[in-house]
């Protein structure tokens, strides 16, 4: 079973490779994100409780997204592995994480880092926001305001994975094919 943490700044890239990494390698790929707008969709209590967090880009509290994880690893235990996008993103997530995977005998086994320059961040989602419908994509200063919060809160998960040795990072700059060439290498060599 291989563990992938796909990690990275808004608009990276993070959901695009993971559906080629989930064909390439079979495994599965779970996006918090996208969990939560679920829940928004279908109008549940949670959903309902997320929906302000998501649209201000705003972190969603921390032990709701880990008990989110908490249940999707413990009901994919079959499976060959798993891409975790946008999971963990605080340093408490990490930690929990470990927890959570060390109680079924599982551990992350590497988190890529998909590096893209600010202002190409910006322009793909706003660029993606014409399409998307996604609430944080309507308007440069909510992009603005998660890129914000990546930087406060999140880049320094990257030190956690590299303090056990499993950090590797990428130029996400590039075609997709290209980006994807450069993490497959990385992967490949963790196996
Ligand atoms: P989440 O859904 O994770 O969004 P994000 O991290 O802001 O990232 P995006 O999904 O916008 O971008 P991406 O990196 O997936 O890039 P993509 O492949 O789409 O989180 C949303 C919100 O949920 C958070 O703000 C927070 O509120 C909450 N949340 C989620 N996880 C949480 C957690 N763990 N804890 C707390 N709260 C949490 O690509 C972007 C665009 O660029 C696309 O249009 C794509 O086609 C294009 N593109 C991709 N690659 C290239 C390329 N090489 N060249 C040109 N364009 C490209
Ligand atoms: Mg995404």
């Amino acid at each position: 079973m291989i563990n992938i943490v796909l990690f990275g700044a808004p608009g990276c890239g993070k959901g695009t490779q993971a559906q080629r990494l989930k064909e390439r390698y079979g495994i599965d790929h779970v996006s918090t994100g996208e969990v939560i707008r679920g829940e928004i969709r279908r109008g549940t209590e949670l959903g309902r409780s997320m929906e302000s967090y998501i649209a201000q880009g705003k972190l969603a509290p921390d032990e709701i997204v880990i008990g989110m994880i908490a249940n999707y690893v413990a009901e994919h235990l079959d499976a060959k592995g798993c891409i975790f996008d946008g999971f963990p993103r605080t340093t408490v997530q990490a930690e929990e994480f470990d927890k959570i995977l060390a109680k079924h005998g599982l551990k992350v086994d590497i988190m890529v880092d998909i590096h893209v320059p600010e202002e190409e961040l910006v322009r793909r989602i706003l660029l993606r926001g014409k399409e998307s419908g996604r609430a944080d994509d309507a308007s440069e200063e909510v992009i603005r305001d998660r890129l914000k919060v990546y930087h406060d809160q999140t880049a320094v998960v990257s030190d956690f994975y590299a303090a056990q040795g499993k950090y590797a990072s990428v130029d996400g700059i590039g075609t997709i094919d290209e980006v994807f060439d450069r993490i497959a290498g990385i992967v490949d060599n963790v196996k």
